[in-house]
C-alpha cells in the first residue's frame, strides 16, 4: 500500500482564508477587528523566525498584529506587568508568550497571568480543564490542527482506536482529549510504555508527539492507518558533504517512506502538521475575538 498524503499546507491555506473571511464579516458587521499580541523574550533565532511568521500571517489575514520584543535581562516583573496591560487592552483578544522563555522566568506563572480568555495558546490550567469536562474554550493550535485534518481525512471518527505517542501538555494531553471528544478509543502511550510497537499496531489514527527523529518504524503501523507526525527534528544532511558544513535537514518523528508503504494516509514532515498550526493560531484569535462581541464563533464555507 502507498499512504495518501496528507496536505497540511494546502489544508492551512484553505482554513486560513476561510478565517480571513470570517474575520472580515466580524469586522464589518460587528466592528471588531481582531487582535493578536505576540510577546518574545531574548534573541533566540528559532524563535525569531517563528514570531516574524507569526506576525506576517496575522496582518496577511487582515488582523491587527502586535508584537512585543523584549530583552534577554527583562524580569519577570516586566514581562507580567506586560501581560496585565495585554489583558486589559480592548482590542487584543489573543496573547501569546513565546516559549521558551529565558531560565529566570517562571513559565507556568507567566502563561497563568494570560486571561484565559485571551489564550490563543491554549496552554492556561482553566483551558485545559474547559477541554476535559467539553466547555467551549481555546484549544492548544497543534493538537486542533491535527484534530481538524483527521476529521477532513476520515469524517466521523467515533469507535476508532487512537493510539498518542507522548504525553506534553501542548500536544500529547489535549490530542488525547480532542480525540476521546471524538469518540475515539484512545491510549496515550510515553516513554515507559511497554512494549510501545504492539500498542502502535492497534492503532487506527497514531499521532506521533515525542520529538524524537523517525522513531516511529513502518512496523509499528496496522495496515491503512492515519499516521499524523506531529515532529519537527532537524538532523545532519544526508549529503555528507554538506552534513560536514553543518547543513541540516527537517525529518518528523515518523520514518516517513517506510510508514507510507502501510499507512492508508500521513501527513510529512514538512508539511504537514506544521502549517496547520499557525492557521489555528489564526483561528483561535477570531474565536477570541468573536466572543469578546458576544458573536457565535461559526466559520463559513
Ligand atoms: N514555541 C514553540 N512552539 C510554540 C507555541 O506553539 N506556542 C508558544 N507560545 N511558544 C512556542
Amino acid at each position: 500500500m502507498t499512504a495518501e498524503r496528507i496536505d497540511g499546507k494546502a489544508f492551512a491555506a484553505r482554513l486560513t482564508a476561510r478565517v480571513k473571511a470570517a474575520s472580515d464579516r466580524l469586522q464589518a458587521e460587528h466592528g471588531v477587528k481582531p487582535g493578536l499580541a505576540v510577546v518574545i523574550v531574548g534573541e533566540d533565532p528559532a524563535s525569531q523566525i517563528y514570531v516574524r511568521n507569526k506576525g506576517e500571517q496575522t496582518q496577511a489575514a487582515g488582523m491587527r498584529s502586535d508584537t512585543h520584543r523584549l530583552a534577554d535581562d527583562t524580569t519577570q516583573d516586566q514581562l507580567l506587568a506586560l501581560i496585565a496591560q495585554l489583558n486589559a487592552d480592548p482590542g487584543i483578544h489573543g496573547i501569546l508568550v513565546q516559549l521558551p522563555l529565558p531560565d529566570h522566568i517562571d513559565s507556568a506563572a507567566v502563561l497563568g497571568a494570560i486571561d484565559p480568555d485571551k489564550d490563543v495558546d491554549g496552554f492556561h490550567v482553566v483551558n485545559a480543564g474547559r477541554l476535559a469536562v467539553g466547555l467551549p474554550g481555546l484549544v492548544p493550535c497543534t493538537p486542533l490542527g491535527c484534530s481538524l485534518m483527521l476529521k477532513d481525512a476520515l469524517g466521523d471518527l467515533s469507535g476508532l482506536n487512537a493510539v498518542v505517542i507522548g504525553r506534553s501538555n501542548i500536544v500529547g494531553k489535549p490530542m488525547a482529549q480532542l480525540l476521546l471528544a471524538e469518540s475515539c478509543t484512545v491510549t496515550i502511550a510515553h516513554s515507559r510504555t511497554r512494549d510501545l510497537p504492539a500498542l502502535a499496531r492497534t492503532a487506527d489514527i497514531l499521532v506521533a508527539a515525542v520529538g524524537r527523529p523517525e522513531f516511529v518504524r513502518g512496523d509499528w503501523i496496522k495496515p491503512g492507518a492515519t499516521v499524523i507526525d506531529v515532529g519537527i527534528n532537524r538532523v545532519p544532511s544526508l549529503d555528507p558533504a554538506k552534513a560536514a558544513e553543518g547543513k541540516t535537514r527537517v525529518v518528523g518523528d515518523v520514518a516517513y517512506a517506510e510508514a507510507a508503504e502501510v499507512a492508508g494516509r500521513i501527513t510529512p514532515v514538512p508539511g504537514g502538521v506544521g502549517p496547520m498550526t499557525i492557521a489555528c493560531l489564526l483561528m483561535n484569535t477570531w474565536t477570541a475575538a468573536c466572543r469578546s462581541a458576544g458573536v457565535e464563533p461559526v466559520l463559513g464555507e
